[in-house]
């Protein structure tokens, strides 16, 4: 019996800078498999019918990106949790002709930082530092709540984006102002930068880490550059840390096995093909 050919893809307006196609088209030729994975342009207003059209195509599913990731929720016909508590999909299962919401961004963040964590590194019973408040913090806030992470303090420019984001665990997320932030990496397992800061084109972030400890992590959700001010600030004093290109690599494997069946690894190999 000839293997089915398996459609897929992301959604997104623009589309054409998405690295999906490439990770994903990456995995289905290394594992043998048959199929497609496209990039689709989907304005806002079309949305619903760009959608229907896919489950009118077979499509098995697909990834989810700016600026549908909210608004796709009132298609979905089931979400889980995490898609619930991030408020946001950004993976979607197509079955009989029902659709079923996912958001793997968390997962992708913190299997990223475990990944490359130093060996003994552990998040449980330890504290973080959020800089953000934006939409990538939803994820990263609801993983580091599952990962066990006893006290999560949010700081962002604009206060009332991180106080929104206490509802996801009133008794262990607290808020501070901008101005606190470097005074605030003491006594922190990880801090991690999930602004746009730090990007290429954009501000660096300015923030001193010389209070943080040599067992603190440091991260940025940034992957362009690769080595952002923030992680080459931490190489100065010896704390180590883990880039961004990472997540985007492992919050794409879930719906990558939910399509196809396999789950894909990350290798080096289709890091410095996501990078080139
Ligand atoms: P995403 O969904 O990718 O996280 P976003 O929702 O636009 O993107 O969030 C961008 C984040 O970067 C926000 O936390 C934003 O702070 P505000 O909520 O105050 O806008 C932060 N950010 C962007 N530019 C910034 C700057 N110049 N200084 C401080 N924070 C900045």
């Amino acid at each position: 019996m000839t293997q089915a050919f398996i459609k897929t893809g992301v959604i997104g307006h623009p589309i054409a800078h998405s690295k999906s196609p490439l990770i994903h088209n990456y995995w289905i030729k290394h594992y043998g498999l048959s199929g497609e994975y496209k990039a689709i342009d989907i304005a806002p207003q079309d949305l619903k019918s760009g959608v229907q059209s896919l489950v009118n195509q077979g499509y098995a599913g697909f990834n989810v990106t700016i600026p549908h990731k909210i608004a796709i929720m009132d298609l979905c016909d089931e979400m889980d949790e995490a898609a619930r508590l991030i408020g946001a999909v950004n993976t979607v299962v197509i079955k009989d002709g029902k659709l079923y919401g996912s958001n793997t961004d968390g997962y992708g963040f913190i299997t990223n930082i475990k990944a490359n964590a130093p060996e003994g590194w552990s998040l449980a019973g330890g504290n973080a530092l959020v800089l953000g408040a934006g939409g990538a913090a939803n994820a990263v806030v609801y993983a580091l709540i599952q990962e066990g992470a006893a006290r999560i303090t949010i700081t962002n420019r604009t206060r009332e984006k991180a106080e929104a984001l206490v509802k996801l665990s009133p008794e262990r997320i607290d808020v501070i102002d901008w101005d606190e932030r470097s005074s605030a990496c003491a006594d922190k397992s990880l801090i991690v930068n999930t602004t746009a800061l730090g990007m290429s084109g954009k501000a660096a972030l300015d923030i001193d880490l010389s209070s943080a400890g040599k067992d603190t992590l440091v991260s940025d959700i940034v992957y362009a550059p690769l080595t952002t001010n923030l992680l080459n600030q931490a190489h100065e004093i010896d704390i180590p840390t883990v880039t961004g290109i990472g997540m985007l690599l492992h919050q794409a494997r879930p719906g990558f096995e939910l399509w196809n069946g396999v789950m894909p690894e990350v290798t080096a190999e289709l890091e410095r093909l996501v990078l080139a």
